[in-house]
């Protein structure tokens, strides 16, 4: 009879509680399932959500492999997998199960089974079980996902943009074009200059905003905004709304998006948008932060707040329309990235995010 599979270890960033420093251990991946794959990360990104794994503001189980925004190669796969090795995918961290009632109401970003924050998979290096980051665990030598939460994407495609396609900018492209529609010639507000942030601003300036009003905390994300087509770079502060107003014939604008998720900037989003605005909700605030707005406001105002929960995208049809896009030259998620480091130096890459420093640090495996 054949010998057992030997499960060799692999690499991956760890979480082992709060308190604990962030560290690369080998890890033992699951033996792969009959609709299985095995994927060799190339690249992964670290993304706030990952941040607020460790930083408190969620409360996962773990040990804790961290990362969900990734792009690589499949290296296995098993008996009915859909998907051939070889093939270059980007990792999806919210896979719809296609069956629920809200896959069949044309919403899988609401599926209710994807997009869960963490999932038991695998073990530590001497057997304990390990919890993966949205199912995925990407910030890894290698992971093994279902079949359904991977994306095929053109082998033309650099890893390193392919990887932010899987979560940065499905996210702020699907916010822009697909929550809040903005039409050309709108006035835009994007609060917090992030990897989402940025994807926001890029997004919202292919779509036609004008003013495209770009705000952070200080004046270090001044080029880069600019850069991704911001028309206009404000330092967040009190008087917020009357330098947005300024701007905006007095009026406040026709879209805020808030890519912070923080109940401070949702309300300053909500402050800043004209009455009959829409302000969409982009970043991923934590459960106790609780937004407060008079009730008159909400009524006089006439705004609409909203949610945008991965892009209102379906990654299956949106990602590959992506990579066409960057293929044809027509979107350039490269100019997000401020630091391409390896895995070992991806601990420094939070510690740079908790301090707000850079866009996207990616990891190059
Ligand atoms: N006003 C303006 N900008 C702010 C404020 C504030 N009060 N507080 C923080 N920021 C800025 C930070 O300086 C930083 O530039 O918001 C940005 C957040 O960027 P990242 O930490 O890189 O986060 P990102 O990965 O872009 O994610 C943003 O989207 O998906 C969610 O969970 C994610 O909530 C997070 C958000
Ligand atoms: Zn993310």
């Amino acid at each position: 009879s054949a010998a057992p599979a030997v499960n060799r270890p692999v690499r991956a960033l760890l979480w082992r509680g709060p308190g604990a420093p962030l560290e690369i251990e080998p890890i033992l991946l699951p033996a792969l399932g009959p609709r299985e794959v095995r994927v060799h990360v190339r690249a992964a990104g670290v993304c706030h959500s990952d941040l607020s794994m460790v930083n408190g503001t969620l409360a996962p189980p773990y040990p804790l492999v961290l990362g969900h925004e990734a792009a690589g190669v499949v290296t296995a796969a098993g008996p009915e997998a859909t998907v051939a090795v070889g093939t270059h995918v980007v990792l999806n961290w919210a896979p719809p199960c296609r069956r629920c009632w809200f896959c069949g109401n044309g919403q899988p970003w609401l599926c209710e089974t994807a997009g869960v924050p963490t999932a038991a998979r695998g073990a530590t290096a001497d057997g304990e079980p390990l919890h993966v980051t949205l199912g995925l665990g990407a910030l890894a030598e290698e992971v093994v996902v279902g079949d359904h939460a991977v994306i095929p994407v053109p082998a033309e495609l650099p890893f390193e943009t392919a990887a932010l396609l899987g979560c940065a900018v499905l996210t702020g492209v699907g916010a822009v074009h697909r929550t809040a529609g903005v039409r050309p010639g709108e006035s835009a507000l994007v609060i917090g200059l992030g990897g989402v942030g940025l994807s926001t601003v890029m997004a919202a300036r292919a779509a036609g905003a004008d003013p495209l009003i770009a705000v952070d905390v200080t004046d270090a994300k001044r080029d880069l905004a600019l850069s991704a087509g911001a028309t206009h770079f404000l330092v967040s502060g009190d008087d917020l709304s009357s330098q947005v107003r300024a701007l905006t014939e007095r009026r406040g604008a026709d879209h805020s998006f808030e890519c912070v998720g923080r109940s401070a900037t949702i309300r300053a989003a909500w402050r800043a948008t004209r009455r009959g605005g829409q302000v969409t909700v982009v970043g991923m605030g934590a459960k106790d932060d609780m937004v407060s707005l008079a009730a008159l406001d909400i009524f006089h105002s006439a705004r609409t707040l909203r949610s945008s929960v991965y892009g209102n995208s379906d990654p299956d049809r949106d990602v590959p329309d992506l990579a066409h896009q960057v293929l044809a030259g027509d979107l350039d998620p490269a100019a997000l990235i401020t630091d391409r480091i390896t895995l070992d130096e991806s601990p420094e890459a939070f510690a740079r995010m908790s301090r707000g420093e850079g866009a996207r640090s990616v990891i190059l495996l």
